[in-house]
């Protein structure tokens, strides 16, 4: 036992863990059921941040935990490269099947988002034979590789501060980001200047049309706060696109996994990747990463360019297998829509209430709410949602926050959360944000 709010682990953590991998709720956690979680203190915590969109199934998953035991008990590693196994073959098919859009897919399995990543560039270009990506200003696509993930990350800081150079051949276009627009403009009255933008502008004084392989592209930014493109600004640019002979890579790792309340975001556009990626919640928190592309792309690759030693380990294959079957068998995509609705009511009640909150945006029940210090400057409220942040973990609530400022709260939690709890997490937030308003006043 240790003694009364005390936590070595962090100390041990300063000690023996780089300074490089940043801490934002300084608790260690000891265990977690569905949606809470207990630090080594006991003290119980509301979980909104579902492991940044991964446990979406919950902690502790009593069926997940069953099919990971056995298949643990039968095979964990053969090497896919060396070897042929069931789980990554049955998943490889699964997934080629729930992906977007009615052409045929190929998959490729690998363990993290940023791998995912680097291999649906390293896809794009070698069957492309086309040297330029095109990336979004805001955006994230992984910091755990020094390729293309990181390159093709629209924000500086922290991500790439002094790791420059950066792969070369990533260009960046301003992402339809309608509540801080770069050209200042209303949406839909702006007729979507950022894609006309694009289109003449980009095309003749960066790159031409004929030398770019893929554009990436998240349809809601994750880490960007949250934002979500317009349903036009997707449909045009796919086509200009196509106009043109280059791939859409959407970015599924954060969006994926029913949290925007259909099994994948681009489904809301009615527009089909040419390569998508997912991580995260895949496996509900065991790694695993996929690469979904269209087959008459994918059967392109050269065979010995792809793979790695633990690309598609056979209990996170099993584990993600049994995601899909839950999902489906429970329509979580439909849960998120009712955990959003009630989430995003919430939410507009407070941002009447409060003038802290600038923007209420998201879909499904990934919600979020911009701070900023005056509605119309838009001066963003960087310290208060710290403020908020570390108020309700006090309260028993854990958030993240994101954006290009940080001025975002986004709500990540498990689509398994009993509508209770959740109504419990959003008084806590709301309690919080009217503390930090009357300190501010
Ligand atoms: C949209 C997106 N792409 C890629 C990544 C990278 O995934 P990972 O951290 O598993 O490498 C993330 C991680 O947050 C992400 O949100």
């Amino acid at each position: 036992m240790l003694p009364m709010n005390s936590d070595p682990y962090l100390d041990m953590r300063k000690e023996y863990v780089m300074k490089g991998i940043a801490l934002y709720h300084p608790i260690t956690i000891d265990r977690g059921r569905n949606a809470l979680l207990y630090d080594v203190n006991n003290k119980e915590y509301i979980d909104f941040t579902s492991g940044i969109g991964v446990t979406t199934l919950g902690h502790s998953n009593p069926e997940l935990i069953a099919v990971a035991e056995a298949q643990l008990k039968k095979l964990w590693h053969v090497c896919f490269m060396v070897m042929n196994y069931k789980s990554y073959i049955e998943l490889a098919e699964k997934l080629a099947k729930i992906a977007p859009g009615s052409s045929q897919k190929q998959v490729l399995l690998q363990n993290t988002g940023s791998e995912a990543v680097e291999n649906a560039i390293k896809i794009a270009r070698q069957v492309t034979g086309r040297y330029y990506i095109v990336a979004y200003e805001n955006s994230f696509h992984g910091r755990g590789t020094y390729g293309y993930a990181l390159a093709s990350t629209g924000k500086y800081e922290p991500y790439k501060k002094g790791l420059e150079p950066m792969m070369p051949g990533v260009e960046f276009v301003p992402y339809p980001y309608c509540y801080r627009c770069p050209f200042k403009y209303e949406y839909p009255q702006c007729g979507l200047a950022c894609l006309d933008y694009l289109k003449k502008w980009f095309a003749f004084t960066r790159v031409s049309p004929d030398r770019i392989s893929a554009f990436i592209m998240e349809m809601i930014q994750g880490e960007g706060g949250f934002v979500v493109a317009p349903t036009d600004y997707v449909k045009e640019l796919k086509k200009f696109l196509e106009d043109n002979g280059i791939l859409l890579i959407d970015d599924e790792v954060q969006s994926g996994w029913a949290r925007t309340g259909k099994m994948w975001a681009i489904e809301h556009y009615g527009v089909e990747p040419d390569i998508m990626v997912t991580a995260k919640a895949i496996a509900n928190g065991l790694p695993l990463s996929a690469v979904i592309g269209k087959k008459n792309i994918m059967e392109k690759t050269f065979p010995g360019s792809f793979g790695g030693t633990f690309g598609g380990n056979p209990v996170s294959c099993a584990v993600a297998l049994k995601v899909i079957e839950i999902m489906l068998r429970d329509n979580m995509p439909e849960r998120a829509n009712t955990l959003g609705q009630i989430i995003r009511k919430r939410l507009n009640e407070m941002a009447d209430k409060y003038e802290l909150i600038g923007d209420v945006r998201g879909l499904g029940v990934m919600q979020a709410i911009e701070l900023v210090k005056d509605r119309k400057t838009k001066e963003p409220a960087t310290d208060e949602v710290s403020k908020v942040i570390v108020k309700a973990r006090e309260k028993g609530l854990l958030l993240l926050r994101a954006g290009l400022y940080l001025n975002v709260i986004r709500l990540h939690p498990p689509l398994t959360i009993e509508e209770e709890l959740l109504n419990k997490g959003l008084d806590i937030l709301e309690e919080s944000l009217k503390e930090v308003v009357k300190e501010v006043k």
